[in-house]
């Protein structure tokens, strides 16, 4: 099997990450958080360590505002719900992002009658800034955005949008589930106040887990409550982070396999991008080459991530991926990628696109075997 399908969840995983998985069911059967006898501090030590490596990974201050979710959508719906929203007020978002924060946003137009202005991607940088500029208006609360299209690999100018926030007193948060692990984020330094990603995608973590970092005072209001191991005679939600934000067990686990993949990513930082990108514009040149292909995204952006979409003529693209599936074993996604705006915003909205994403673990080989299946494909549709 080529596994061409790494932006929805990637494949395979550092061996480090299953030792570490292992280790934690076989070793560690306590309740992090929940009791003072030594597995369960040591359970608690293993949460805590993750929280302190994504706070120094990801350059945010304190670590106990770095929280986990089972996975980014939960964490993106703590983040964009939890406000305390006036009526009318006015949020900016992009027409590249995800249902899991698009249907937050319509649930917020919906409920409180929020007004939310999606500004288009575009291949300069200062059409996209322009567009930010002028939709901000005085009672602009929330910059809720995707750094990346999980569709086309589109990279958004993320500095300069986080930096014009900052200017006018706006609150942000990023979905970075697709750029975390592909390219550096530093909290602090881009002025991010709130970051999401998840586990399982270019972490190399496992599913299941999700965070949300918290960078500075933002005032946020838990939309789980429940138990949170201390503070039990409180009948609210405790105020202390990281208890507000976390009630339940937590995902022992899940949690360690993802401390073990922020481990490696570490270790590995600076050698993943660029064999990805390699690879992916390897792919991407080849499949410029095959009569019959359209492809969408960034031309020359050398910030892109390793995805490329594309259609083969007007065939649908399920038939397309069911086909590189069954006839040569190769899995890529395909349909609408739960992101209808961005297909309602190229035009794609019928057909879909076949995504083909790529991970450090993929290889050259592999490119030339999908470029050969691609073109045999168009081939035979160009015939009928
Ligand atoms: C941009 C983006 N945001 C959010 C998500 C949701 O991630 P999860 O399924 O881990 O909740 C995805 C997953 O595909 C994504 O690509």
């Amino acid at each position: 099997m080529i596994y061409f399908d790494q932006a929805a969840s990637s494949f395979p995983k550092p061996p480090e990450v299953a030792e570490a998985m292992y280790k934690a069911v076989i070793q560690n059967p306590a309740n992090p958080g929940r009791g003072s006898h030594r597995l369960a501090r040591e359970a608690a030590g293993i949460i805590f360590q993750a929280r302190e490596k994504a706070a120094q990974l990801f350059g945010m201050t304190d670590p106990k505002k770095a929280v986990f979710f089972h996975n980014a959508t939960a964490a993106l719906n703590q983040a964009v719900k939890g406000f305390n929203w006036q009526e009318g007020e006015h949020i900016i978002a992009t027409n590249f992002e995800h249902n899991s924060i698009r249907r937050p946003l319509v649930y917020l137009e919906k409920k409180y009658k929020i007004d939310v202005t999606y500004i288009d991607w575009h291949e300069q940088d200062n059409k996209i800034i322009d567009q930010v500029e002028q939709a901000i208006k005085g009672n602009t609360r929330l910059i809720a955005m995707t750094h990346a299209s999980n569709v086309t690999g589109a990279v958004f100018p993320l500095k300069k949008i986080m930096e014009i926030a900052k200017q006018h007193g706006i609150t942000t948060l990023v979905d970075g589930s697709q750029t975390v692990g592909h390219m550096d984020i530093h909290m602090k330094d881009d002025q991010i106040d709130m970051l999401v990603f998840p586990g399982h995608k270019a972490l190399l973590g496992p599913q299941g887990t999700g965070m949300l970092l918290v960078e500075g005072d933002i005032p946020l209001i838990p939309i789980y409550h429940g138990g949170t191991g201390g503070y039990s005679k409180l009948i609210d939600q405790p105020e202390q982070w990281p208890e507000r934000m976390e009630s339940g067990t937590l995902n022992l686990p899940g949690i360690a396999g993802l401390l073990a993949a922020m481990e490696a990513f570490e270790k590995g930082k600076g050698r993943n991008v660029p064999r990805e990108t390699f690879l992916i514009n390897k792919l991407l040149k080849g499949l410029e080459t095959v009569p019959g292909v359209q492809i969408y995204g960034p031309d020359q952006n050398p910030n892109r991530l390793p995805i490329a979409a594309f259609n083969i003529l007007h065939a649908n693209s399920q038939e397309i991926a069911a086909i590189l599936d069954s006839h040569y074993d190769i899995a890529v996604r395909a349909g609408l990628h739960c992101s209808p705006l961005t297909h309602e915003t190229l035009n794609t909205a019928n057909q879909g696109m076949v995504r083909a994403s790529l991970s450090y673990y993929n290889t050259e080989e592999e490119v030339d075997i999908f470029l050969q299946a691609v073109r045999e494909i168009a081939e035979s549709y160009q015939e009928f």
